[in-house]
């Protein structure tokens, strides 16, 4: 029987966010406080511990979850994060780890995660410009994850997919050159439209650009011919480019069309909340019931009132002429 939420939607996937903890100081991640320094950070013991995780994780795939995605913060920063991951691929019944990180260890940690079975991998990077790049993350990076998208490549991930979050004035003379990566190499490369979330947001109706306009812009290069979704798309609408590329390019338009009515995915944060929605912030506390000696059937029921609260939809798009967000946690703890 797979688990179905109240309005018949499957969920069958689940974020973990394994830290809130960065390399990294996006812009539109850290507050302008934060990117010069001190970031408020969750301490040690209010983090799942790697038991407790792989406890929800075996509860939550025998309730019908199939996909698992690891997400921070960064990821690949937690201590000893290899031993977890190879824990969790041996869970029976979950078929699908995959990992989103910023690239920044994955030249370090490439080989190791193919050999755990994680062999998909989403890579955030939103400009193509060594100087761009440390101004929008705080770092001087480019490089380093340049050659861990090589290097995950040549090892053999499939699919590798770069996530560039499209920002009006910041980084959209861009566009073209990121299309022009999937003609030749074998990656998906995948246009998000910036949403406002957080407290730390720089979000504005200015830097914002809609799928549309994105699109439009693209097709200078050539036709955009829409390819079938497969079950790895997850939202996002996916294209070839011209006739010969070996790569695609993806659209994920969270503000410009929603696709809530298709949402399969239930987030767990690293302060060890379920939510089940990233624009929402009503949570169920998982932390407190992992630790008051419940057993399994009362994770079983956290999980079920999470799906139950999963709201039908959000409403950013109605948002986008006000200031503020619906989504007060921060990116770095939710995962996005
Ligand atoms: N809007 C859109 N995407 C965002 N990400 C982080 N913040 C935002 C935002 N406000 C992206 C990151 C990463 C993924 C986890 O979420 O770039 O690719
Ligand atoms: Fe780190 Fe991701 Fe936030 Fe950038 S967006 S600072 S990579 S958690």
């Amino acid at each position: 029987m797979p688990l179905t939420d109240l309005f018949s939607r499957t969920i069958s996937y689940l974020r973990l966010s394994l830290t809130d903890r960065c390399n990294l100081r996006c812009m539109y991640c850290v507050t302008e406080e934060e990117s010069t320094g001190c970031l408020t950070k969750l301490k040690h013991d209010e983090l799942l511990t790697y038991e407790e995780l792989l406890r929800v994780v075996r509860v939550a795939v025998a309730m019908g979850i199939t996909k698992v995605r690891l997400t921070g913060g960064e990821p690949l920063v937690r201590r000893d994060v290899m031993s977890f991951i190879r824990a969790l691929t041996r869970i029976e019944g979950l078929s699908d780890v995959r990992l989103t990180t910023n690239g920044i260890l994955l030249e370090r940690f490439g080989q190791e995660l193919f050999d755990a079975g994680v062999t998909k991998v989403n890579i955030s990077l939103d400009s193509l410009h060594p100087e761009r790049v440390e101004q929008i993350t705080g770092v001087n990076c480019f490089h380093q994850v340049w050659r861990g998208i090589e290097s995950v490549l040549a090892l053999g991930f499939t699919p590798v997919k770069l996530n560039m979050v499209v920002m009006r004035h910041i980084n959209d003379d861009e566009l073209l050159d990121f299309a022009r990566l999937s003609q030749n190499m074998s990656i998906q490369v995948r246009f998000i439209e910036f949403m406002p979330i957080g407290e730390s947001t720089r979000w504005s109706a200015d830097t914002f650009i809609s799928t549309d306009e994105i699109m439009d812009r693209i097709r200078v290069m050539g036709d955009l011919t829409p390819l079938r979704k497969d079950r790895s798309d997850g939202p996002a609408q996916v294209y070839r480019l011209g006739e010969k590329s070996v790569g695609s390019l993806g659209f994920i338009s969270p503000l410009s069309h929603h696709f809530c009515n298709r949402c399969n995915r239930l987030r767990l944060t690293s302060a060890g909340t379920l939510r089940s929605c990233l624009l929402h912030d009503a949570e169920v506390d998982l932390r407190k019931v992992l630790r008051s000696d419940s057993d399994d059937a009362a994770i079983r029921e956290a999980l079920l009132e999470a799906i139950r609260n999963k709201p039908q939809g959000h409403r950013l798009a109605e948002r986008m002429h006000r200031s503020g967000s619906d989504c007060h946690g921060r990116m770095s703890r939710i995962g996005g």
